[in-house]
């Protein structure tokens, strides 16, 4: 069969300035990063608290390898499972809080197989309007109908649930959306979900280890239980994996019926050890206070120079616009050596595109002066 429609295809994403490429970074995620032989400040990364080259971190990862080898040989219901992944889940449940914890082989894998295994034909799923794209494929799968509301809309959210004749009702959202920064009213989304007897999912992949007094997520920052958190090892826990914490029956229920568990290898045993060793240091060292410190210094200085800030978190998107801007801004601040992304669609809406930048408890005071100097010469450039 011919396939001359991927060449059409390809240059029809070029033409609307869509088209992605990778780009290969030669060191660690670290504040300061070498691509091209050059040197840049790391801008843009999901290593929030800096705990991927942690001596303790790594150490772990390297001695699972001694003990476990390196990969788990199976999914975790044939031969991949060992005491390692017991105790991961196990510290996960102890540290949201929840009676169990499942661990996924990523946070997208925890999303699909989650949401549609709770959810099917005849129930009602009620997600954000900028939840994230494993939220809205575990919708598709699921084959319930699905109801996106404007963003953050609770007055939505309960006018949905009222009128609603669906057998069950989950209500899912990002605690902290992850291109904007901001965080989901999770108290009035609970109050509502109670009122009308729905089930509500947190999508905490951004608030894990960052938000609350415990660093737990988005519940901890506002003193509420959802029924159901989701999260990512990937960012803030320095790994890879997805997880889901609850009551026993619902985790159960998951390693019983959630497809993208059954059928996946488990994750290697680096990845767990990492996991677990960061969860260990954020409940010991608490290193988000330093994140929580640079943030506020880097969004005083954005507002100085003039930006509208919306972000409550370490996501602090700059908005560009129009496709060609946002490229134009991102290759801009390229050139002066910042690293970060331009955000197109379809991750964002139309016109609302973005340089997605991020802090972590890592950057210095310089790293961060330096980066505004580029930002507010981009700015001025570019009459953001
Ligand atoms: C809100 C949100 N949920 C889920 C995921 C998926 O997590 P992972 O990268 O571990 O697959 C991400 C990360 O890209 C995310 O931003």
């Amino acid at each position: 069969m011919s396939m001359d429609w991927l060449s059409n295809e390809l240059a029809e994403i070029k033409s609307k300035g869509l088209y992605r490429e990778l780009r290969t970074i030669k060191t660690a995620q670290t504040p300061r990063i070498k691509k091209d032989g050059r040197e840049y400040i790391l801008l843009s990364s999901n290593n929030y608290l800096g705990l991927a080259t942690h001596p303790e971190v790594k150490r772990s990862s390297i001695e699972s390898i001694e003990k476990y080898g390196s990969g788990a040989g199976g999914s975790r219901l044939t031969t991949g499972n060992t005491d390692l992944y017991d105790s991961l889940e196990e510290k996960i449940a102890d540290f949201k809080g929840t009676e169990d914890a499942i661990v996924f082989s990523s946070g997208y894998m925890a999303n699909i197989g989650t949401i549609s295994a709770l959810m099917t034909n005849g129930d009602m799923i009620l997600s954000d309007e900028l939840n994230h794209a494993s939220i809205i494929d575990g919708c598709r799968l699921s084959r319930a109908d699905v109801k996106v509301f404007p963003h953050r809309d609770v007055t939505y959210i309960a006018k949905e649930l009222r009128a609603s004749k669906n057998n069950k009702k989950l209500i899912v959202t990002d605690g902290v959306f992850s291109m904007d920064g901001d965080i989901a009213p999770l108290p009035e989304i609970i109050e509502v979900a109670e009122k009308f007897d729905a089930i509500v999912m947190v999508d905490d992949a951004h608030a894990t280890g960052i938000l609350g007094e415990h660093c737990r997520g988005t519940g901890d920052y506002f003193n509420v239980e959802p029924d159901i958190n989701m999260g990512t090892l990937s960012k803030a826990l320095a790994s890879s994996g997805g997880y889901i914490a609850g009551n026993s029956e619902l985790i159960d229920y998951l390693r019983n019926i959630s497809r993208s568990f059954i059928f996946s290898t488990a994750l290697s045993p680096p990845d767990v050890a990492a996991a677990s060793t960061a969860i260990d240091i954020i409940r010991k060292e608490n290193p988000a206070r330093k994140l929580w410190e640079n943030i506020a210094i880097y969004k005083k200085g954005l507002i100085d120079a003039g930006f509208d800030i919306q972000s409550e978190t370490q996501i602090i998107p700059l908005i560009t616009g129009d496709t060609e801007t946002t490229l134009k801004a991102a290759l801009e601040l390229d050139k002066l050596g910042i690293f970060v992304q331009g955000i197109r669609p379809p991750t964002v809406p139309e016109g609302k595109g973005r340089i997605r930048t991020t802090l972590m408890a890592t950057h210095s005071r310089q790293d961060i002066s330096e980066a505004l100097i580029a930002i507010r010469k981009v700015k001025e450039k570019f009459n953001l």
